[in-house]
């Protein structure tokens, strides 16, 4: 409520101080900033009421931003350099220039994720700028293409995809299926590391240990975008909008589950998920890959592990940091589950 207080007071301080600056030119404080002027010749100032009048439109989404975990902005202090690129606004914007995933320094004074990271913001100073700043498709931190364009033409996915996708894993496996050759991770933080949902939903992460392309996609591949589920309806500034939280609202549409989910244990395919990774953390551990003394949860690096096992450890962790528990992908984590499950019994875990 603070920040509605303060942004409304902004308002109107632009208001009055671009009624200053149309009166007099002297002694007034201050000046406020000096809009490009427009193709047409108009003095831009006169476009930010645009944005800046007396609609509730920017009143809602601030309110709703504000429940987010972007604003939460918990991981703000990781901003070094190869950080940055996704847990900071400038970050973020300099690496969408750049095309680096890297900063070339640490952001000093790092602005969380905001209305300027997503929206063009104070670019032209019109209307204009509620754009999007990126929907283009684009080279992951993998080194792979990725494209999030839904059957809808809906690409604003790619624009959550740069910084919800996986980091590189090295060493990096090369034959998932192969028993007999070995590597050895030197950090127990072996995985895609946080945040891998674009891979996850797009069906492109997490390796196939069998080899024979069974692994399977759900229907979410493809044909939803971040925000149909995570965008929807609001509820209050509990969840939808610019929370970001998922809510049933955008399960529901006509066009999809048309009012039969209630809740997201759907099915109950997220119990299906959060079992079968018990199983999965039960026999990896087992087998002496994942770690219960040392870094519980994480990878034993004393020993060298097949490239299929450590494959199996990497595909437990993918799913597990995508966090969904199966909305994204059911069939795609369940199919990694089981093969996982299948194979480390054949070894007698
Ligand atoms: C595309 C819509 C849009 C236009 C056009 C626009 N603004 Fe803004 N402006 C915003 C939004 C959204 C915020 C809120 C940013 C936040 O809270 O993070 C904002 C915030 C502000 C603030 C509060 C301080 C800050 O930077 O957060 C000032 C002052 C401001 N705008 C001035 C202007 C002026 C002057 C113009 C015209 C030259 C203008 N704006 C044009 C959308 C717009
Ligand atoms: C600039 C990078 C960036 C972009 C762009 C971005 N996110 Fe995020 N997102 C993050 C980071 C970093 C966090 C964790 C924030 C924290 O806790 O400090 C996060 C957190 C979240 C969370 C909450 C997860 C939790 O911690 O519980 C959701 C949901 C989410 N993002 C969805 C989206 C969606 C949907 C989009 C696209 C509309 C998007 N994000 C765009 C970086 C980004
Ligand atoms: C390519 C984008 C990207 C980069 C680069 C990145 N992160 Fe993140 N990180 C994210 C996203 C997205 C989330 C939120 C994921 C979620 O909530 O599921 C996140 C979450 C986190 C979290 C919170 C995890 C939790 O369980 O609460 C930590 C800690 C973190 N990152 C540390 C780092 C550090 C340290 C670096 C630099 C070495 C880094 N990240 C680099 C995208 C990135
Ligand atoms: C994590 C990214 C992200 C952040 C942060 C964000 N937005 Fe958005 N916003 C979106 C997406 C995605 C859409 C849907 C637009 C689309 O699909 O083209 C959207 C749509 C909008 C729209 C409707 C635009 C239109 O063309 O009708 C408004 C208004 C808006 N946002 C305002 C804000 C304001 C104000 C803030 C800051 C308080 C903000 N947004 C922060 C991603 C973001
Ligand atoms: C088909 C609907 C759907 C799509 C598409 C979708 N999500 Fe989700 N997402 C969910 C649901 C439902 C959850 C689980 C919520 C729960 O169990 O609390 C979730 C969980 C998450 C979480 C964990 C934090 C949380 O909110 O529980 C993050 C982060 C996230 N999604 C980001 C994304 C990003 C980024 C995209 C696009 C690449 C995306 N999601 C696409 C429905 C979706």
């Amino acid at each position: 409520m603070k920040r509605v207080l303060t942004y409304l007071f902004a308002a109107g301080m632009m208001i009055s101080a671009a009624s200053l600056m149309f009166t007099s030119c002297t002694k007034e404080g201050p000046q406020g900033p000096a809009g490009a002027n427009g193709t047409d010749g108009t003095d831009a100032n006169a476009t930010c009421t645009q944005c800046h009048n007396f609609s509730e439109l920017i009143v809602a989404k601030i309110v709703q931003y504000d429940a987010s975990q972007h604003a939460a902005a918990t991981t703000l202090a990781r901003n070094a350099v190869d950080c940055s690129p996704c847990h900071n606004s400038q970050g973020f914007q300099e690496c969408l220039t750049t095309g680096e995933w890297e900063t070339s320094e640490i952001i000093q004074n790092p602005a969380p994720i905001n209305c300027r990271t997503c929206h063009k913001i104070h670019d032209t100073y019109t209307a204009a700028d509620w754009e999007l700043r990126t929907k283009a498709s684009f080279t992951n931190c993998l080194g792979g293409t990725t494209d999030m364009t839904t059957d809808g033409g809906d690409a604003s996915g790619n624009l959550c995809a740069r910084c919800h996708q996986s980091r590189l894993a090295t060493p990096e496996i090369t034959d998932p299926t192969s028993t007999t050759t070995t590597l050895q991770p030197t950090s127990y933080r072996y995985g895609p590391h946080h945040g891998p949902q674009s891979p996850m939903l797009a069906g492109t992460g997490g390796y196939d240990i069998n080899g024979d392309a069974v692994l399977a996609n759900s229907y979410h591949t493809g044909r939803t975008s971040c925000v149909d589920c995570h965008g929807a309806t609001a509820s209050g500034f509990a969840t939808g909008g610019h929370t970001l939280w998922a809510n049933t609202a955008g399960c529901n549409i006509p066009a999809c589950h048309d009012g039969a989910v209630t809740n997201f244990d759907y099915e109950g395919k997220q119990t299906i998920i959060e079992e079968g990774l018990v199983i999965l953390e039960h026999k990896l551990a087992l087998a002496g890959v994942l770690d219960t003394v040392a870094h519980p949860g994480y990878l034993v690096t004393t020993v060298a592990h097949t490239q299929k096992l450590l494959a199996i450890f990497y595909n437990y962790k993918f799913i597990e940091e995508d966090r969904s528990m199966g909305i994204h992908n059911f069939k795609r984590a369940n199919g990694m589950i089981e093969d996982g499950i299948t194979y480390l019994e054949s070894l007698g875990y």
